[in-house]
């Protein structure tokens, strides 16, 4: 597992953006695993100016997002696809039938998950995965339980999650309770992976996933087994990490 500690939220952003910029140039084709959340926004910032100065290009590229929330369409404002679109895929040069987000408003939602796995191993399979990290240490939307969950499924959304995302919605009420979202088998499968967290509220557990016991209560600490893990931080999410 490699640290990357940038002193602030524009380093962090610049320098996770060359990560994924280097898989990109190494393999135009390839594919792309893909976050929502306030964290990556920098982040395609900074790939959306690199596609327009011409450093790197989407236009063989396949993207799959980590999750979306259940009975949101693409054109909801909270939903992912819109915030896929509105902070990438509109901005960059990339082939829209190529982009994938789960649908959160599907009849048969095990049978989607089933076609979102296949379509990944179709694409060939998530050459990075990009991440964020929550409080309580989900990854998409794999909230800490007993157990690491495999595939691609359906989620009831913790209290905590809820709160911490309302504060996208006019009001909690307005919250999904539910979204589907890759499991830490999908994620654990991508070959390599880059994980973003910034700001003080985030120290604790990145110090919790990356230093601690790997177990299913702290999903993200799964990614202490995987074998090519790079970790993004800025210096105050960095804070109580002891990785000397
Ligand atoms: C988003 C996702 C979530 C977020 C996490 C952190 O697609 O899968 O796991 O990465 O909730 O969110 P932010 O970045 O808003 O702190």
């Amino acid at each position: 597992m490699e640290f990357i500690i940038a002193s602030d939220y524009d380093g962090m952003s610049r320098k996770a953006a060359d990560v994924v910029e280097s898989v990109m140039k190494d393999a135009p084709e390839c594919v792309l695993g893909l976050a929502t959340g306030s964290t990556p926004i920098g982040m395609y910032g900074c790939l959306v100016e690199d596609t327009a100065k011409g450093d790197v290009s989407f236009a063989n590229v396949s993207t799959f997002n980590l999750d979306e929330y259940c009975g949101l369409t693409g054109d909801h404002d909270q939903s992912y696809r819109y915030f896929m679109d509105q902070n990438l895929f509109d901005s960059v040069d990339v082939d829209k039938a190529k982009t994938h987000v789960p649908n959160g408003c599907a009849a048969d939602v095990d049978q989607m998950c089933e076609e979102y796995e296949q379509a990944i191993e179709d694409a060939g399979g998530i050459d990075i995965q990009v991440l964020g990290i929550g409080h309580n240490g989900h990854i998409g939307f794999n909230e800490p339980c007993d157990h690491f969950p495999v595939i691609t499924h359906e989620v009831d959304l913790t209290e905590s999650t809820i709160n911490a995302n309302s504060r996208l919605f006019d009001d909690i009420s307005e919250v999904p309770r539910k979204a589907v979202t890759m499991g830490i088998g999908t994620i654990m499968k991508a070959r390599k992976v880059v994980v973003l967290a910034n700001g003080e509220g985030k120290a604790d557990i990145i110090s919790r996933a990356f230093t601690g016991p790997v177990v299913p209560e702290v999903p993200a600490s799964v990614l202490q087994l995987h074998p090519d893990v790079t970790v993004v931080l800025d210096a105050e999410a960095a804070s109580k990490l002891d990785i000397a």
